[in-house]
Formats: structure tokens, sequence, C-alpha cells
């Protein structure tokens, strides 16, 4: 993990190459944090941007783009004179991504920078391999790095086939495939809060946890992506990452040291203990829903198949709940609880980790008072760690109270978090591998969805609908009651 913010002295120059330099995450996402990297004076001054995109546009109408696109982005006060030296970083080169010119512009423009190349793919995972032929034969590879964005692929043999083959040309070293979530503050703070005390790790296990809850809900619909969604679905956008990421980090054995790689093999541990699916495994345990219309924020919203660019018949599913089970001496016997979905009733994305009641109450019915016992771990909106326990009310009765002793990082560290991709580009630039995924982990989330795709592309297989700005079909709490557990849902 990154102990400590970037600085320049990191890196000898850079030429930071981002394929899809006009697409919706180059403009919300990159080049922000980009900016923000420079704003902090972590970027070494010899970098240069080099966007790389199929919009006909000169150098200096990039620029405006950038101008109108990307500063409505970025957060906080932006002081001009290091905006237009931001703005003096970038190069841009257009072109289409299939044709040998790009790539010979891009030669050219690449002469002009020194340092580590890093190749970006910040485009559909189709243009991976073929972008990755074109840059080795124009000899621009060696010693370079290759940034994958997800879903990397469409399936494990899809993604097999695109490790397969741009493994060809980048070494595993070489190639960072990129999962925000990782580079989220409250995720690095997950570590610390396992193997920086010593007093939950004795907890943290099936004789003391009864249940992990993991959420990352939404309240934005698919808009602007609605192409890339109807043929993703929330399975593959996210659970496949996000959710399975923050499940192997709780479940994993204290890694021997925070380097990249004592890190990924015991996520990688936790990922191939994950109890394989079989069908009626599915159809027990994995909720498949899909939005329709409703109110988010009390806005009305269309539903999924309604949105500009949907399939009137599509059958993707914008929510998934499921239960699974990892099967290691640790957590034998304890459920974990996955919820992703769209147009929830909450922007949320937290773990819940419920212990087990105690054996004999000696003070009173503890029956009532459900969420005491719970450590509830909110990487965003606010990052927070609180503990609910139970305490005495003053008076003469013992009558007892659910309590929380609470962690809330904003308040307590009163400075600018970074953001997780200004984190996460700056660990490319660097070369730290430790924050991204190894080809194995990935391999091991795309296997164990498989058998979910599979049957959900079987006759009789159907998505569950629910109204938007609620938690999803009712199937989703069901599964949760059939274990005697629930959601946690609005606690603040
Ligand atoms: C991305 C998914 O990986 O994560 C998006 O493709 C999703 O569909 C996003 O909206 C959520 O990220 P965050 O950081 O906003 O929770």
């Amino acid at each position: 993990m990154t102990e400590r913010f970037t600085s320049v002295e990191d890196s000898t120059g850079f030429a930071f190459v981002l394929f899809g330099g006009t697409g919706d995450l180059a403009r919300r996402k990159l080049l922000p944090a980009l900016y923000a990297a420079h704003r902090d004076g972590m970027l070494d001054l010899d970098g240069k941007i080099v966007s790389v995109a199929q919009t006909a546009l000169d150098p200096s109408g990039y620029l405006e783009w950038v101008n109108d696109q990307v500063k409505p982005h970025i957060s906080g006060t932006i002081d001009m004179q290091v905006w237009r030296e931001f703005l003096e970083r970038i190069v841009y080169v257009s072109g289409d991504l299939d044709k040998p010119e790009v790539f010979s512009s891009l030669s050219d423009a690449l002469s002009a920078t020194h340092g580590t190349r890093i190749f970006y793919m910040a485009t559909g995972p189709a243009l991976f391999v073929p972008v990755c032929h074109a840059l080795a034969e124009a000899g621009l590879t060696e010693g370079a790095r290759l940034v994958l964005e997800k879903p990397l692929g469409y399936d494990l043999e899809s993604s097999n086939a695109i490790n397969d083959a741009v493994g060809k040309i980048f070494d595993e070293d070489q190639i960072l495939r990129i999962d925000h979530y990782l580079g989220k503050e409250a995720v690095q703070n997950l570590f610390a809060l396992r193997f920086g005390n010593s007093l939950f790790e004795p907890l943290w296990r099936r004789e003391w946890i009864e249940s992990v809850h993991i959420t990352v809900a939404e309240e934005l619909g698919v808009g602007g992506r609605e192409t890339f969604y109807d043929q993703t679905g929330a399975l593959r956008d996210m659970v496949q990452n996000h959710p399975l990421q923050l499940l192997a980090i709780v479940a994993m054995e204290p890694p021997q040291s925070i380097d990249a790689d004592s890190v990924r093999d015991e996520k990688l541990r936790v990922l191939h203990a994950l109890k394989p699916m079989g069908a009626e495994d599915i159809r027990q345990n994995v909720v498949r829903g899909q939005y329709r219309a409703g109110a988010v924020r009390g806005e009305t919203v269309d539903g999924y198949i309604d949105e500009p660019g949907i399939r009137q018949d599509s059958s993707t599913e914008t929510f998934v709940a499921l239960k699974t089970d990892v099967e290691n001496w640790r957590w034998a016997g304890v459920p974990f609880f996955l919820r992703t979905g769209k147009r929830l009733a909450a922007s949320v994305a937290e773990i819940v980790i419920n212990f087990r009641a105690v054996p004999h109450s000696a003070v009173g019915s503890i029956a009532l008072r459900p969420g005491s016992n719970r450590l509830l771990i909110r990487l965003q909106p606010d990052e927070l760690i609180r503990l609910g326990v139970l305490a005495k009310q003053p008076g003469l009765d013992m009558t007892l109270q659910k309590v929380h002793l609470n962690l809330a990082f904003d308040q307590l560290f009163q400075r600018r978090k970074m953001d997780a991709y200004q984190r996460l580009l700056l660990d490319v630039i660097a070369g730290r591998l430790a924050l991204f995924v190894r080809r194995d982990e990935q391999q091991a989330a795309w296997n164990w969805i498989a058998p979910i795709l599979r049957e959900w592309n079987a006759p009789g297989s159907f998505t569950r609908l629910y109204v938007a700005g609620m938690w999803g079909p009712a199937a989703a709490s069901a599964l949760l009651a059939r274990h005697g557990t629930c959601w946690l849902e609005e606690e603040n």
C-alpha cells in the first residue's frame, strides 16, 4: 500500500498516453486526477500527457475541450496559473485507432518526451489487443507500462484472450489492471484497521463473526453509458471487481508485508476459497434485478428499459444481491452477502461485520436491540468506522441502549483527501503495483461468476423488477431474512 503521498522524486519524466482522451472516464476522472496531482506538486515537471482519440480536433481545439469538459469535474477552486501550466503538459493526437497513421503520429509526439511511457487504455476492451499490437509494431512498448480499465473482457474466455494477447507484448509486472476501489482512502484504512491493531484480529473469524455484508449502492442510473451497460450488467460491471475485491480484503489472512505480491497472494487465496456456485445455489442465493420507473431523492426517474438506447426487452441486471461462503478454516459457515445496484435509495458503499450475540445475557434481553455488536466500515459518501455496542442508560434500572463508538475520518483529519484515481495514477507513474489487480486474481473472479452468467442465460431465468429509489427487489431482503439477518439501511 502507498504509505505516503507520491512525491516528484519518484519519477524522472514520463509520458502518460491516454487512449480514449475525449471519453467519459478521461473527462470525469482521469484528467481531473492528473490535474489534482499536478496542483499538489506530485507530478514530475518533465511529465507529459498525450491524449489520443478519434475526435477531429487540432491541439488548441483539444485544450478548449479540456477547459470546457474537464474543469467542471475538478473539486475546489482552480488557480488559473496552475491550470495553464497543467494544460501545457497536454499534447493531443487525433486519429482512428484502427489505422496505422495514428501510431506514427503518436510515435512523433512521444519522441519529444522522456521517462517511462504509460499507455492507459480508457477505451472499450475490444481495442486493448489491437492497440497493444500497433504499439509493439511501432516499437513503443520497451520498458513501458500498460494500464487496463475494467471490465477486462466480457467473461472468463474473453478476459483470458486479452490477457494472453497483451501478455505476449508486456510482462505481467508491466501490466496494471485498475480497480479504482483499491485506491479509495477507506480501503487503505481497512488494511490499517485489520493489520495495524491487535484488537480485531482475534475476533476476525467464524467463532465471533456471524455474517458479513458488503453494499455498493448508487442513486445514479446508467445515463450516458447505455450501450456499454446494456451489454455488461451489474454482475460484470461491479460484482466481478469492486465488491469481490472488498470481500477479499475483509477475508484475507494477514499478509507477510504490504508489498504487491504478499497482498495479492492473500487476496487470491480468498477468491479461490469462494464456494463455487451450482445451479440450485444460484436460484436460491443470487437475486438479479432491474429498476423500473420510480423516484430518487424526490425526482421521478425513468425505468431502465425506458432509458434512451436500451432495448425494450432487455433483461440486463442493474442490481445483484447474493450470498457466498469463503470455504476455509477462518470463515467456514459465515455467510458473506454482497449487494450492488443502480437507482437505489442511497449512494453508499459500506462493509458491515455482524458479531455474534453474547451466549448468555446477564444484563437483560438483547434481542430487541439490533445493531449492537456490529462494526460498520463506510467507504462513501462519508468515510467512517463505527462500532455499535450496548451501553446502560443512566438510572436505577439496567436498561440497555445501542450506542456508537464513532470514527469519522473527515472530522478527524481535516485535510483534503486524495481521490482514488489520483492515488492510482501516481502509483502507475511510479510503478507501484500493490493496488492493481494481478491476472490470477482477475481470472479467479471471472471464474467464480461464470456459472452465474451461464445460469442467467439459460431458459427460464428471469430478472426481478424493483422501483427506482428503493433498495432493490424484495427478494434481496428475503435472502438475508432466510439467514436471520437484514441489510443495514439508513443508519447515519
Ligand atoms: C465503475 C462502474 O467501475 O464504478 C460504474 O463501471 C460505477 O458503473 C462506478 O458507477 C462506481 O464508482 P464510485 O467510485 O462512484 O462508487
